[in-house]
């Protein structure tokens, strides 16, 4: 494909303008009138001065790209186990199976909480060890990594008290032991390659989906590609673009808060068009305990909007997400990889 078709792909697709929440702003009310707005509208916001320095920021990218760029073989010994941690090849995941043809154009690695092998949480689904590059091949790999899940994690605990004000909520209610004490908190690196996506034949670098859980974090570079459908019944689906903001996050609401929100909040469907540049992102997916009901919020429902969704446990409802998006194991031990 050449550059002029790349333009043609981007320039039918509009952009969409998301409100910004200046995470050091002192005016709350502003805050959480603009997430409100936004979560009523797109599902989609920008959060800045999040407290990341930007030095952070681009060493993940950095490492990010540095392990990509290792030959397939070293990436392989690292494969994603049954705990989602580890690295995901190309097509393992198919996040719009009814309109995709290979699976996404794009791979990954996971990096979730470290709980040691001896932990009882280690038993959980989701918890356990991490895998990690040897400090030989990728030197201050881990720590860059374990920095930066730990502070995009914060990051996204005080994005959870302007959602909790927005659904008027105490501040604190996410914060509850029994909610977010002990979560599934989950960064991923993504790497596109720089391939052109074409809607028309089932190629995209991620399919249509929603995410699975709380609230995603995204941070990107300068190469477009996340477009976003504001309405999911519409048909047909309009796209528009989320411009990438440098040292910015990009926010958005996954499954588990438009069931939490009884659909006041919406999930709103998302999926990476490629253009032919290659592109890197980090998404930070947060979950909250393993054991933590997400039923209706007492504030989301009334005499006349009673509850959509029945209660479900996040670790039952994550682990169905997992399975039915990604490749089964076997496929690779039948491979010999
Ligand atoms: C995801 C996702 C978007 C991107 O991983 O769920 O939507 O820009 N990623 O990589
Ligand atoms: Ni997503």
């Amino acid at each position: 494909m050449n550059d002029a078709n790349a333009i043609e792909v981007a320039a039918g697709v509009p952009t969409s303008a998301l409100n910004l929440i200046d995470l050091s702003s002192s005016d709350v009310q502003r805050s959480v009138s603009l997430l409100k707005q936004a979560c009523l509208d797109s599902g989609f916001f920008y959060v800045i001065n999040h407290g990341i320095s930007q030095d952070l920021m681009e060493e993940v990218f950095v490492q990010s790209r540095r392990f990509f760029g290792l030959p397939l073989s070293e990436k392989m010994k690292l494969l994603r186990n049954e705990k989602h941690r580890g690295y995901t090849p190309l097509f393992d995941q198919v996040l719009d199976p009814a309109n995709q043809i290979n699976g996404d154009y794009k791979e990954g690695y996971y990096i979730g909480v470290e709980v040691p092998e001896d932990d009882p949480g280690a038993q959980k689904p989701h918890f356990g060890p991490n895998l990690w590059p040897s400090e030989e091949i990728l030197p201050r790999w881990r720590q860059t990594m374990e920095k930066f899940h730990s502070q995009a994690l914060n990051v996204a605990k005080v994005v959870s008290r302007i959602i909790a004000l927005a659904l008027d909520l105490e501040a604190e209610f996410f914060d509850k032991p029994e909610i977010l004490g002990e979560p599934i908190a989950t960064l991923r690196l993504l790497h596109y390659e720089g391939l052109v996506s074409d809607p028309s034949k089932g190629i995209y670098g991620a399919g249509a989906h929603s995410d699975f859980g709380f609230i995603t974090l995204l941070a990107t570079e300068d190469v477009p590609g996340l477009q976003i459908c504001k309405n999911k019944d519409a048909k047909p689906q309009t796209w528009e673009y989320v411009l990438p903001l440098r040292g910015a996050f990009i926010v958005n609401l996954g499954d588990m808060l438009e069931r939490w929100s009884n659909c006041i909040f919406r999930s709103t469907l998302h999926r990476v068009v490629g253009n032919g540049q290659e592109r890197y992102s980090i998404a930070c997916f947060l979950e909250p305990n393993h054991d933590c009901l997400i039923e209706c919020l007492p504030t989301c429902m009334s005499e006349e909007n009673h509850p959509k969704f029945p209660p479900v446990q996040c670790q039952t409802y994550l682990s169905q997400r997992y399975a039915d998006t990604h490749a089964d194991l076997n496929v690779y031990r039948r491979e010999g990889a």
